[in-house]
């Protein structure tokens, strides 16, 4: 049988559900069918069915099974696991939404993809509501005005909003952000002068306190939250340490952001690479993958570290419980270890912005950025982030950006 023969296979089959899908879909953001303008031109990505699903690092058969196809505004998504996951045939067609009083409508030009958008779709219980199949997934964007019902936007203006998965979308005014493209290039607002780098700000400055000449090790370190932890270390005057998973990002990381060494965690000995390069020990523990990075870091902590817990990324695919490590160290050195969600810290927004935009500005806060164009090329890009793929801020290129 042919892939399209299943596939017509699994939509009879799967009727019912898919009947669903299309009252959910057809009622988008509360607008009848009628609403809509301009009928089948516009796309948006739904939730994929990646519930059971196990895409891990050494999965590749998952991979070779996923395929995507568009054509004509019409998206359809064939997922078949080989980690236990059913079928999942999706397909939608939107057209472009009319603001009401109050609201704006915009064109993506640039869609942040971030590790939180795991949690959003694996059906496990999180901090934030999960994203329903049929639902557009969530996520930070930059948009163009194309038009605007509310009195503090104008046609042309760029905002930073939340449009998730989706070429267009309408918001209400009050739920975005106008963006200035004179002052910085306007994809920054989703990553160095955005969400990622104001967790590092406030995870950092505020939980782990680093004091001049302390050794700080950070996780995941040339992506987007930890190249901007290890450069805000280096100017609060500690020594800044890296672990990132090739050679390329660990020459990044010391070469071109200044840290004072990287290790890179899928080659050697970690544990003897980490204690050559911290050899005062580590005060201050950036954590963002959890496993064994977070079992060799536990063996070299110093009395009274703090642990400032921002991600476990290694584990956001694990479909069965992770072995915890021994917390011992902790309990011996004193260690604080404090989880928390940027959200929760919008309070410091004006002075991560104001500090991140100085030191952006004077060139000692640099930053890089992973373009992918097109939303149709932005599940295999997100699946690629889960696999340490990028290089820097991953962002998908959805719509032409004009901005200087
Ligand atoms: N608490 C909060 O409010 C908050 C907010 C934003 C982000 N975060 C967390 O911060 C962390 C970094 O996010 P980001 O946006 O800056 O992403 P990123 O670092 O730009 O990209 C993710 C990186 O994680 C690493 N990675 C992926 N799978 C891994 C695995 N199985 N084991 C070890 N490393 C793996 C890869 O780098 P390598 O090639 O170096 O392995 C990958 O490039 C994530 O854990 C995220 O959930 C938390």
């Amino acid at each position: 049988m042919t892939r399209d023969q299943q596939v017509h296979e699994q939509l009879s089959n799967a009727s019912d559900e898919r009947s669903d899908l299309v009252r959910s879909t057809g009622t988008f953001e509360g607008r009848r069918p009628a609403d809509l303008v301009e009928p089948n031109v516009e796309v948006a990505i739904p939730a994929i069915e990646f519930r059971n699903v196990n895409f891990s690092y050494e999965d590749k058969k998952v991979l070779d099974d996923l395929s995507f196809q568009l054509a004509k505004g019409e998206i359809k998504i064939i997922l078949s696991g080989s980690g236990g996951g059913k079928s999942t045939i999706l397909k939608l067609v939107l057209g472009l939404l009319k603001p009401d009083a109050g609201e704006i409508l915009t064109r993506t030009l640039y869609l942040s993809l971030d590790p939180y958008m795991r949690g959003r779709i694996s059906g496990v219980k999180s901090y934030a509501q999960g994203v329903e199949l049929g639902q557009v997934i969530v996520g930070a964007t930059v948009g163009e005005v194309l038009e605007s019902k509310h009195p503090g936007f104008a046609k042309g203006d760029i905002v930073q909003g939340y449009s998730g998965w989706q070429s267009h979308a309408v918001a209400a005014g009050g739920a975005v952000r106008k963006l200035d493209p004179r002052q910085a290039p306007v994809s920054t607002a989703l990553g160095v002068l955005g969400m990622p780098s104001m967790t590092a700000y406030v995870g950092l400055l505020d939980i782990g306190q680093p004091k001049p000449g302390e050794t700080v090790v950070v996780s995941a370190a040339s992506g987007a939250v930890g190249s901007a932890v290890g450069q805000i270390a280096k100017i609060k005057g500690a020594r800044a340490v890296g672990i990132a998973g090739s050679q390329d990002k660990c020459d990044y990381v010391v070469r071109e952001l200044g840290f004072d060494a990287c290790v890179n965690y899928k080659k050697g000995d970690l544990l003897a690479e980490l204690k050559a390069a911290c050899p005062g020990g580590i005060d201050v523990y950036f954590e963002n993958v959890g496993g064994d990075v977070l079992r060799a870091v536990m063996q070299l902590l110093n009395m009274n570290a703090r642990i400032p817990l921002c991600g476990l990324i290694s584990e956001y695919n694990a479909t069965d419980t992770v072995p915890g490590p021994n917390l011992r160290p902790l309990l011996f050195n004193r260690v604080l270890v404090k989880g928390f969600i940027v959200s929760d810290h919008l309070a410091r927004l004006p002075d991560f912005l104001k500090d991140c935009g100085g030191w952006l500005r004077e060139g000692r806060l640099k930053h890089r950025e992973d373009v992918v164009v097109g939303l149709e090329k932005a599940p295999e890009a997100f699946i690629g982030l889960l696999q340490g793929k990028n290089f820097g801020k991953l962002l998908v290129r959805v719509g032409e950006d004009s901005t200087p």
